[in-house]
């Protein structure tokens, strides 16, 4: 079975099928995809399909929170944000932490930007159903 978490209707593991009337807005969905844990979810009018694990180091962004109408989702374990519908890396909450403890010694520190984003997958939506 490929699901994990909410429905699915496809026993293939290496494929999802989900009737898009079933995919709640403001709910992340978790799901299996060839072996690999992956997250559905609105953003604003659009289905996000992305990879489950957060690019900085591994948080389940299932357990994340979806912020400007799914536009955004943030990571439960630092807070990293995204922008999920072109993958960004939108901002992270610990740097204006880190900036303040380190200006006392090195008044110009500037931390370099992530270069990571998150991993938006593929998906086709026919009759009503999404399929990856
Ligand atoms: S693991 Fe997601 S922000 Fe660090």
């Amino acid at each position: 079975m490929s699901i994990l978490q909410g429905e699915a209707v496809a026993d293939n593991p290496s494929t999802l099928e989900i009737p898009i009337s079933r995919v709640r807005r403001g709910r992340i969905y978790r799901y299996e995809l060839a072996g690999r844990p992956v997250i559905l979810f609105w953003a604003a009018d659009q289905l996000v399909l992305a990879s489950e694990i957060c690019p900085h180091i591994g948080g389940p962004l299932s357990e994340g929170r979806l912020e400007d109408d799914g536009c955004a989702l943030r990571c439960p374990w630092h807070g990293y944000k995204y922008d999920t519908r072109t993958g960004a890396f939108l901002e992270n909450p610990n740097e204006r932490f880190i900036q303040q403890r380190l200006t006392t010694t090195y008044s110009q520190y500037r931390p370099a930007q992530p270069r990571f984003k998150l991993h938006l997958l593929p998906y086709v939506i026919e009759d009503g159903i999404l399929r990856a």
